[in-house]
């Protein structure tokens, strides 16, 4: 695990002043993928796909690149990667197409722990088709959703099931193979939002099961871009909303007009890095961090960790209350000395009120990226312990 110490010098944006916690909404470039970007544009083979000249089988060849070394990062089949800008555009893209096929009498079950890109499109696709929406409930004392708190919603009207594959509230995983499996057997399918999941945990798409599982490049060391897989045999059976040139078969059916290319030669390069330094070591290094900095909150009074306590099955991500001070000022006083921190619902709106947090300030979010020291951790948990002796404003 040596390598991984000296791991900050691959990322240009981050030595300086600041101590990085923002990850969860965004992390910094690794430089292989601002080097792979930048030498796409300036290497002339920013052209189109499938044309006859060099620069056009270069397209061609990026897309094949890039595809395989998703499949290999997500242990799936490298035919079902759709290239688009964002998760949300992606998800808004599939529920589009899906609702073609649903009507009254139909439902899916969504869960409050997920990020509103894996409930609104579903809340907006039943509203239009007259479907319906279960919503299952995490459990609000350990911020871990229950296998049965889905499953008990599955029955055989289900034809979808959206669930996270670790809340980028609070970080907790869900057990999606079980969710996956039972969905399976009463005939529904299943999506999984892996956009938290992915920078911190192997993923393999082939033993979870999932017919499709979203994820998005800028949080793990890449470019901003939103990656899906769909299962191949059912990309093709989907009914999208798309122009009429546009391929009848494959990932080309859901991706509306040309993807990144440059955007793609990142997302290679920052999917090779994940492979290159092992998820299973970024998650060795990322729980020591994590451990410190959960521990260090415990220790300071004044300050209410929220959901879970341990760092058990749950990505490196937790949110915190400061005593008498809203969430956004504490990431106010926090940045006053370089800390960088996340307040408010952090976009997974149906969690916060549960978590016994006001549903639009939500608490104080920190997560710990590959690039995070115990230097950093410390300096939170000084600024932290600075901003609790603070005296309350009015
Ligand atoms: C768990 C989760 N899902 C989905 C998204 C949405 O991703 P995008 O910004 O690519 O639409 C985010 C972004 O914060 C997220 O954390």
């Amino acid at each position: 695990m040596g390598h991984l110490h000296d791991i900050r010098d691959r990322f240009p944006g981050i030595p300086g002043d600041w101590a990085r916690f923002d990850g969860p909404a965004g992390t910094q470039v690794v430089d292989s993928a601002i080097e792979a970007a930048a030498d796409w544009q300036r290497s002339g083979d920013n052209a189109n796909t499938h044309g006859a000249f060099t620069a056009s089988t270069a397209c061609d060849a990026l897309v094949e690149r890039t595809s395989a070394s998703m499949g290999r990062l997500l242990g799936a089949d490298p035919a079902g990667m759709v290239f688009g800008s964002s998760t949300t555009a992606n998800m808004m893209a599939l529920t589009r197409a899906i609702a073609r096929d649903l009507g009254p009498g139909d439902e899916v079950v969504c869960t409050t722990l997920d990020h509103d890109s894996n409930v609104a499109p579903w809340l907006l696709m039943a509203r239009d088709m007259g479907a319906k929406v279960r919503m299952a409930q995490f459990d609000a004392s350990t911020g871990r959703l229950p296998v049965e708190a889905v499953v008990d919603l599955v029955g055989p009207a289900t034809r979808w099931v959206a669930v996270t594959g670790s809340s980028n509230a609070v970080g907790t995983i869900p057990d999606t193979a079980a969710i996956t499996a039972a969905a399976h057997a009463a005939g529904a399918r299943v999506v999984v939002d892996g956009v938290h999941l992915t920078p911190h945990q192997p993923v393999d798409i082939g033993a979870l099961g999932c017919d499709v599982f979203t994820t998005s490049s800028y949080k793990w060391y890449g470019p901003h871009a939103g990656i899906m897989w769909v299962e191949p045999g059912l990309l093709d059976s989907l009914s999208p909303y798309k122009v009429r040139p546009a391929p009848d078969t494959g990932p080309g059916r859901l991706q509306y007009g040309t993807p990144s290319w440059e955007g793609l030669a990142g997302i290679d390069a920052a999917a090779c890095f994940l492979l290159d330094v092992g998820l299973e070591e970024i998650a060795a290094h990322e729980a020591k961090r994590f451990a410190c900095l959960l521990d260090g909150l415990h220790k300071i009074d004044g300050v209410r960790v929220v959901g879970p306590q341990d760092i058990a099955d749950r990505a490196p991500t937790l949110m915190f209350e400061v005593e008498g001070k809203s969430p956004a000022s504490v990431a106010e006083m926090l940045a006053d000395v370089q800390v960088s921190v996340w307040d408010g619902h952090n976009y997974a709106v149906e969690a916060m009120v549960p978590l016994g947090l006001d549903a639009e300030d939500g608490a104080v979010r920190a997560g710990i990226s590959v690039y995070t020291t115990d230097q950093d951790v410390e300096r939170l948990l000084v600024a932290v312990a600075d901003v609790v002796d603070r005296p309350v404003s009015v």
